[in-house]
């Protein structure tokens, strides 16, 4: 810490005592400046940092006296040590009254001199260190709280709320796009209940969701709040204190009222297409039957068979349609009504029984395997849609021959159902894409398929309203797993 050497200044009229104690002194590391008279002593003080100073009574022109009031006055943190003959100890008494450190007596003896030395040395050096040290805790002081106030300046001015709460779910911290987005006018200075401002069930039930969640890597939950006419995106995650334990939850909250908007817009507009393409095309369907039938006159083999081309095409259009129509109502928060406890088992079964020729005619075999089970609350019409769409694709997705898994069993708060298959995988970039709108692999694998890229975007729909979720785990070539939680009904 103290790299430098200490420096002494020694003020005595004769050169032998400066000289002597410059070889002294030197020699025991220290850096040693002389003075001959009082002024220059003053001189040299006031242009080179001194540690310490030994300093003579009786000097001509200004006297010991003199320069040590200056000094004590100037450098008070300087220790003095006066050099003093025998005939002046009472003055130097005096002068140690005065402020001076110490006092040593011609002709000095050198242990006495260089032990005198030291003391003061040391003094000093515990001086300057305490300063260092004090020097640097202000600093540390000034840095956090710059950088406390850093951090207040960035998050005062996001355009996002932001909204932390502890584990008791009181509000500890948030800022001003906060209290404009929710239009929160009350005091949020004390801990306040999040629950007095965000009334929004759903969202306080997926921040206690987070508080207590036994999951084994924190999730962030998604949630859209209405709050009147607008309609806001609440995005929490789990705060996480130095051992990695939940002390609370941090919000990110967005205005997406106009992307929503546009959203309906697009989504009525989409309804209305597939509603009116539906009916001419149901009628087109039904005269092409009739024809097919012959009751509209006999036809031959070649009419026949176009006709029937045509009818299987319409079809692939109207499921299309329907597939449009599904999603947009489940956008619209419609598709599902009727939520009540349910055996999950049972709906996969069912699901199964149904799909069972289409996997025997690819040779693909499909197991169950169900795990003890716990009722959930779910519309069971929906969920068949889900596993119907989850274990299509198995299928689909797979070559001839393969192996498709579904398994079921009840684990912590919810029952998780997988399902595996050991088709053709999907690329890890392509991942993320898959739940989205129309999204299908761009490879020949995936177009030797027919389909629109809606099963799973319409799975994802179904399950959001169910506060389930899917994940999905994929090795191209390999195979790929699906993997959902949906909370279990607690009585
Ligand atoms: N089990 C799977 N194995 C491999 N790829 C899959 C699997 N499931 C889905 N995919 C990929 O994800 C894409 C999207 O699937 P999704 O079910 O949404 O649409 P789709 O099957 O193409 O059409 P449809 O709307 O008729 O179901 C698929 O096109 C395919 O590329
Ligand atoms: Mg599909």
């Amino acid at each position: 810490m103290m790299a430098r050497k200490l420096k002494v200044l020694v003020v005595d009229d004769e050169k032998v005592v400066r000289e002597g104690c410059r070889r002294v002194l030197s020699g025991k590391d220290y850096e040693v400046l002389t003075a001959e008279n009082g002024y220059s002593a003053l001189e040299q003080l006031s242009e080179d940092t001194v540690d310490l100073i030994l300093l003579d009574l009786k000097m001509p022109g200004m006297s010991g006296e003199e320069v040590l009031e200056t000094v004590h006055t100037n450098y008070p943190e300087i220790p003095v040590i006066i050099i003093t003959g025998h005939g002046t100890v009472d003055t130097a008494v005096e002068c140690m009254k005065k402020g001076a450190y110490d006092f040593i007596t011609k002709p000095f003896q050198i242990d006495q001199f260089l032990i005198t030395i030291q003391r003061a040395s040391e003094k000093r050096k515990l001086e300057l260190q305490a300063k260092q040290f004090e020097e640097e805790n202000r600093r540390n002081l000034y840095d956090l709280k710059l950088e406390k106030s850093r951090l207040k300046t960035i998050i005062n001015c996001m355009a996002n709320g932001v909204l932390v709460t502890n584990r008791n779910l009181e509000i500890v911290l948030h800022n001003p796009a906060l209290m404009q987005m929710m239009e929160i006018k009350g005091d949020l200075d004390s801990p306040v209940p999040v629950d007095k401002f965000v009334e929004d069930r759903d969202f306080i039930e997926s921040l206690r969701e987070i508080l207590h969640s036994r999951l084994s890597t924190p999730q962030t939950v998604s949630r859209e709040i209405s709050r009147g006419p607008k309609v806001i995106r609440a995005i929490s995650a789990p705060a996480l204190g130095p051992d990695n334990e939940v002390v609370g939850t941090v919000t990110v909250l967005e205005d997406i009222t106009a992307f929503k908007q546009l959203d309906q817009m697009k989504s009525d507009f989409l309804n209305m297409v597939a509603h009116e393409l539906r009916s001419p095309l149901v009628s087109i369907r039904q005269q092409n039957t009739v024809l097919l039938e012959g009751l509209a006159g006999p036809i031959g083999e070649k009419q026949h068979e176009f006709l029937e081309k045509g009818v299987k095409k319409i079809d692939s259009l109207l499921e299309l349609i329907n597939d449009l129509l599904n999603i947009a109502k489940i956008e619209a928060g419609k598709a599902i009504q009727h939520q009540v406890p349910i055996d999950i088992g049972e709906v996969i079964k069912e699901t199964l029984s149904f799909l069972e020729p289409v996997a025997k005619e690819k040779g693909i075999v499909l197991t169950y395997e169900e795990g003890e089970l716990r009722p959930i609350l779910a519309d069971s019409k929906r969920m068949e849609e889900v596993f119907t769409n989850l274990i299509t694709n198995a299928i689909n997705y797979s070559p001839d021959g393969g192996r498709v898994v579904i398994s079921a069993k009840a684990l912590g708060e919810y029952v998780e159902i997988k399902v595996s298959d050991t088709g053709i995988g999907i690329a890890a970039e392509e991942l993320p894409k898959i739940f989205d709108k129309f999204y299908r692999v761009k490879d020949p694998k995936t177009r030797q398929v027919m389909g629109t890229g809606l099963g799973l975007s319409i799975v994802k729909g179904i399950l959001d309203a169910h506060r389930g979720t899917i994940e999905v785990e994929s090795e191209l070539g390999k195979g790929t797993t699906f993997k959902i939680l949906l909370p279990i009904f607690e009585q």
